[in-house]
């Protein structure tokens, strides 16, 4: 680690080196400046993402640029404006008031956008669900909610069964009359029959809720975690800085807003930073992916290791069929990046690919690596400035550079999480220590302050960047008849850095079977979501559990499965 290469930022790239405070000179009372609210005490992350950049005069600058199967078109700022202005007074006029949950169920679009800005307009708390979720997924977070309204597409509203959610009132979908069925409401109808109400915005306070994601942790069911509109001056900041953009910067983050990443840097931080938007419908595919950067002429990109891993595995000769060369800058976030990726982004994308660590529960970016800065293959780069990070000991104690222990945060920046829904017990679980946010990742320091993932602490499972809780995983296989009992491990694996792997003891009755093998795996596919799906099962006559309360010991199947691929690199 000490001896890691150093690569040095090609300072061409990038526009921040000037701009950057020195580390002590920080502090996020100065980033509050950048916002009216710092003077008028009025608050919406909303006006300030679209209507403010239209008010300074930049209504024509483009905000999206849609690119999907069958369309293609771009939105501008005014666009943005007006239409979620539009959709908010639809929603209001339905009932949507300050501090209701609304959950939008849609695909990468800018419809999902609209809603989402539309939603947030009236102060309510947005649920962005991943387009992937199947029956459960959605019905587990409404119903944990209570949530009253959902904006969803006529394809994505089929998974959400209303008869067991009768919080469930109000849904509205995407479409016209035609395509909606029951008591579900035409937006893009009662959008054409209203006038869209003057000063719609409804001012909030900077601690009221803004979103709400679930996320999975080792053990129980996802929690609700909710972030505030005072996020906004660490995604703002984080998106200058971090990401870089500027005014002719055209931005491409290829998750969905389903997932945290999605919703703060794909939809928030550029919209904060007056950038343009890529969005691009659908999954993903290596020629489509290079035929979107190369068409909207990306300059900024935003992606994970699994997809840059993918688009590695389809080799360089593919790339050399496009023209890559607006590729300003790379950016990498939700599992530890390979040295290998970062040297194939030098030589074939002429860039490094930068690293960032964050979490759902943190709400913005904490570790990174600033473009004007050196990194260090491997590692995830260094505290972005005025957070404070150290690896703690089992009592809580900051360990010495090169020591292995808990990755924890000073519990003192801006989008750190306000709440997990209806569950403050879960809350105070993060902060065991005095003042410190631990984060449940085991990591180490070096003498300079790089950061070196190491894993994680708990069982939780980390495939292809989604985090998936090994409980949900269990619980769903439980329900199937065949199954008696079940432990869900994350297996590592070269592309997708781990996959679900299940371990099944099955009822008497049953018989191991390829059949068997695959309708449980497909239960979970259309049950939960298809990334939860265990991608290997075996099936077992017992498991190991703990001996007083009789846990499945998911440990124990860790180590036994990393004991047989080296037995496997032995037999080589
Ligand atoms: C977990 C959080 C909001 C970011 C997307 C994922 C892992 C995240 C990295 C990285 C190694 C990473 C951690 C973390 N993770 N970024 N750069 N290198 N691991 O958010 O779904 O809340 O998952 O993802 O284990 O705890 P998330």
């Amino acid at each position: 680690m000490a001896n890691s290469t150093i690569i040095q930022p090609n300072k061409g790239h990038y526009n921040i080196a000037e701009e950057l405070p020195s580390w002590e000179d920080f502090s996020w009372k100065d980033i509050e400046t950048n916002f009216s609210w710092s003077q008028t005490g009025k608050v919406n992350m909303a006006y300030e993402c679209v209507d403010r950049h239209v008010e300074a005069g930049f209504g024509e600058k483009t905000a999206l640029h849609y690119i999907g199967e069958q369309e293609e078109y771009k939105l501008t700022y005014r666009d943005l404006k007006e239409k979620s202005d539009l959709w908010a007074t639809v929603l209001k006029k339905r009932g949507v008031k300050k501090g209701d949950f609304v959950f939008v169920f849609l695909p990468k679009h800018p419809d999902c956008h609209i809603a989402m800005l539309a939603a947030i307009k009236l102060g309510a708390v947005v649920g962005p669900l991943f387009e992937a979720f199947m029956e459960d997924a959605v019905k587990e977070r409404i119903q944990d909610c209570g949530g009253t309204f959902l904006i969803a597409s006529p394809e994505l509203v089929k998974r959400v069964q209303r008869d067991q959610l009768p919080s469930l009132t109000t849904v509205f979908i995407t479409a016209e009359p035609e395509q909606c069925t029951g008591d579900e409401i035409s937006l893009f109808e009662e959008a054409r029959n209203v006038e869209t109400e003057e000063n719609i915005i409804e001012w909030v306070d900077l601690d009221h809720g803004l979103n709400i994601h679930y996320t999975s942790g080792s053990t129980g069911k996802p929690k609700g975690i909710i972030h505030a509109h005072r996020a906004m001056i660490q995604q703002y900041i984080t998106g200058r800085w971090v990401l870089d953009l500027k005014e002719g910067d055209i931005y491409w983050c290829t998750a969905h807003p389903g997932w945290v990443t999605g919703t703060v840097y794909g939809v928030f931080a550029p919209l904060l930073n007056r950038t343009t938007t890529v969005i691009h419908g659908g999954r993903f595919g290596a020629e489509e992916w290079y035929d979107i950067l190369e068409r909207t002429g990306v300059t900024v990109w935003y992606s994970a290791p699994t997809a840059f891993r993918m688009l590695m595995a389809k080799g360089d000769k593919l790339i050399s069929n496009y023209d890559l060369s607006k590729i300003r800058h790379i950016l990498s976030v939700g599992e530890p990046l390979n040295p290998e990726i970062v040297r194939w982004g030098i030589e074939t994308l002429s860039n490094r690919i930068h690293d960032t660590w964050w979490m759902t529960e943190t709400g913005a970016q904490l570790i990174v690596n600033l473009p004007s800065e050196a990194i260090k293959p491997g590692s995830m780069g260094k505290p972005f400035p005025g957070i404070e990070a150290a690896i703690l000991g089992e009592d809580g104690e900051i360990l010495e550079a090169g020591a292995v222990g808990q990755l924890a945060l000073k519990a003192n920046w801006p989008s750190l999480m306000r709440e997990v829904w209806k569950d403050p017990a879960k809350y105070s679980t993060y902060f065991p220590f005095d003042g410190w946010y631990l984060s449940g990742d085991l990591a180490t320091i070096d003498e300079t302050g790089y950061v070196f993932f190491q894993g994680r602490s708990d069982d939780m499972i980390n495939s292809s960047g989604e985090r998936i809780g090994p409980f949900e995983v269990e619980s769903k296989l439980i329900e199937h008849p065949a199954v008696a009992e079940v432990g869900v491990i994350g297996k590592p694996d070269a592309v997708r850095g781990e996959i679900v792997k299940a371990f099944i003891v099955l009822n008497k009755e049953y018989q191991e079977s390829k059949e068997l093998l695959e309708e449980l795996r497909l239960f979970v596919r259309s049950g939960l979501a298809a990334h939860a799906a265990p991608r290997e099962i075996e099936f077992l006559e017992e498991l190991p559990k703990t001996p007083i309360s009789g846990k499945v010991l998911r440990r124990e199947l860790k180590a036994r499965e990393a004991k047989k691929s080296s037995d496997l690199l032995v037999n080589k």
